[in-house]
């Protein structure tokens, strides 16, 4: 059965936290030093104030238990973080999180979406049409940096196609 994507609440916030640090310590090991992992780890995912007008926050529900969440921000057309519990990676979640937050942010009318990506995340958001914008490094981290790859995916083609599409001839 496909996982259910749902806006989170409040009642998920500590859900949230917990699989941010888990899928940061496991699944981002192999490309950062301990140092720079728990530093990440331990920044709170969700800011305040965290469910903003213009923050739209997902979370993927796989039989009642929540295994991945995700956060972009309509205003600036970008995704902002896209978390997934180490034990169901590589099973579809990440992309379906992406492929709602995408939507959410050509809907508010931007013609492409922004994200800066961890070095271990770059395949992922490669397979799904992700092309590199320039390198960024971020101090995001305390006195810790970590360095973020600047990705880009256009809708325009596809924006262009359904412009001049006035629909099913009748
Ligand atoms: C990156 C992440 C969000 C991907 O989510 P996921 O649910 O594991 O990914 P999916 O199962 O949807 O994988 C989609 C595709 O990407 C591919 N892929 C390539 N490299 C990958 C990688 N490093 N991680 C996950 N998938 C990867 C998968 O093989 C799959 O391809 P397929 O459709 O041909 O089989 C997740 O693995 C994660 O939370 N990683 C740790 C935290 C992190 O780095 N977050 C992003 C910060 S920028």
């Amino acid at each position: 059965m496909a996982d259910h994507i749902r806006p989170a609440t409040d009642a998920d916030r500590k859900t949230i936290g917990e699989i941010y640090a888990a899928a940061i310590l496991d699944g981002a090991a192999s490309h950062f030093p301990p140092a720079a992992l728990a530093a990440w780890a331990a920044r709170p995912p969700l800011n305040d104030p965290a469910f903003g007008v213009d923050t739209l926050v997902l979370v993927a529900d796989r039989e009642g238990i929540v295994v991945g969440y995700g956060e972009a921000d309509l205003a600036a057309g970008t995704v902002e973080r896209l978390f997934v519990r180490p034990a169901v990676m590589g099973t579809g979640v990440g992309s379906a999180l992406l492929a709602r937050l995408e939507t959410a942010v050509a809907d508010r009318g931007h013609r492409r979406v922004s994200l800066d990506a961890a070095d271990n995340a770059l395949p992922f958001y490669e397979r799904h049409g992700y092309a590199r914008t320039g390198r960024s490094d971020r101090r995001d981290c305390g006195d810790v940096t970590l360095t973020c790859i600047g990705l880009a995916k256009t809708f325009l083609a596809l924006m262009s196609i359904l412009g001049g599409w006035a629909g099913p001839a009748h």
